[in-house]
């Protein structure tokens, strides 16, 4: 079994800017929130998931802040032997961890390391799932561009939290700790940060029982001639 560790630089930008974050989540890396599973209470807001997700057979997957790996093992059965799932996490007890739980998928892999600093192609990615991270990540429009660059022309993104917006960023902000900057853009400024990266929303929810969803895709632009590129 390995753990990746494949950062563009060891001693890069990323890994200092997120040097104190990967402390803190390294002290949560056995905590109940990071290892719950998500047993029958959570079927709804999975299903949900798997909804914007559409069909996941034989796709490739980028989940960056995989944490423990309860997303990576779902996605990673999802997607099967012939679909590939990138896994990713910034701590190395949150990403062993997730190693560990994922061990029996071959396509599955995860590296420890930013995800912006994954060496991923460009347009090599069907769907990024950014679940329960895009808050800490450090300069979003950077994690937006990066995000953008590996998906395909098809592609899309979610940002998926469990809870709703008002929710995460008031455990945020009370938490007193390294992420109490960490919050969740409005609609208005997500849409902007978005947009400057070449992608549009296809769906906004924010629902106080099922949580925060949000799919963006690639614009499509069109040349005059008509041509998609
Ligand atoms: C709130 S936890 C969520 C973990 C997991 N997605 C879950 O829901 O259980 C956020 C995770 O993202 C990781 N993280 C933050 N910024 C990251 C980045 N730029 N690249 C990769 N991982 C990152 C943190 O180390 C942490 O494990």
């Amino acid at each position: 079994m390995k753990l990746y560790a494949e950062e563009k630089q060891p001693q890069s930008k990323f890994s200092s800017l997120y040097h104190e974050q990967a402390t803190f989540f390294d002290s949560q890396a056995e905590v109940a929130w990071a290892n719950v599973r998500y047993g029958r209470e959570y079927a709804s807001k999975l299903e949900r998931l798997a909804w914007h997700c559409g069909p996941l057979a034989g796709r490739t997957v980028l989940e960056p802040g995989c944490g423990t790996g309860r997303l990576t093992e779902w996605l990673a059965c999802a997607v099967g032997p012939t679909g590939f799932v990138h896994a990713c996490d910034i701590s190395l007890r949150m990403a062993r961890k997730a190693m560990r739980r994922t061990h029996d998928y071959a396509h599955a892999r995860v590296s420890h390391t930013a995800m912006e600093n994954l060496n991923l192609g460009k347009g090599s990615v069907d769907l990024v799932v950014c679940h329960q991270v895009f808050p800490h990540f450090k300069d979003k429009p950077v994690a937006l561009g990066y995000m953008a660059h590996v998906l395909r022309p098809d592609g899309a993104l979610l940002i998926v939290h469990f809870e709703s917006r008002r929710v995460i960023n008031d455990v945020h902000r009370k938490a007193g700790t390294v992420v109490m900057d960490d919050l969740l853009p409005n609609r208005g400024q997500i849409e902007a940060l978005l947009n400057a990266a070449g992608l549009q929303i296809r769906h906004y929810s924010d629902d106080p029982g099922l949580g925060y969803l949000l799919k963006a895709c690639p614009v499509i632009r069109r040349l005059s001639g008509g041509r998609v590129w």
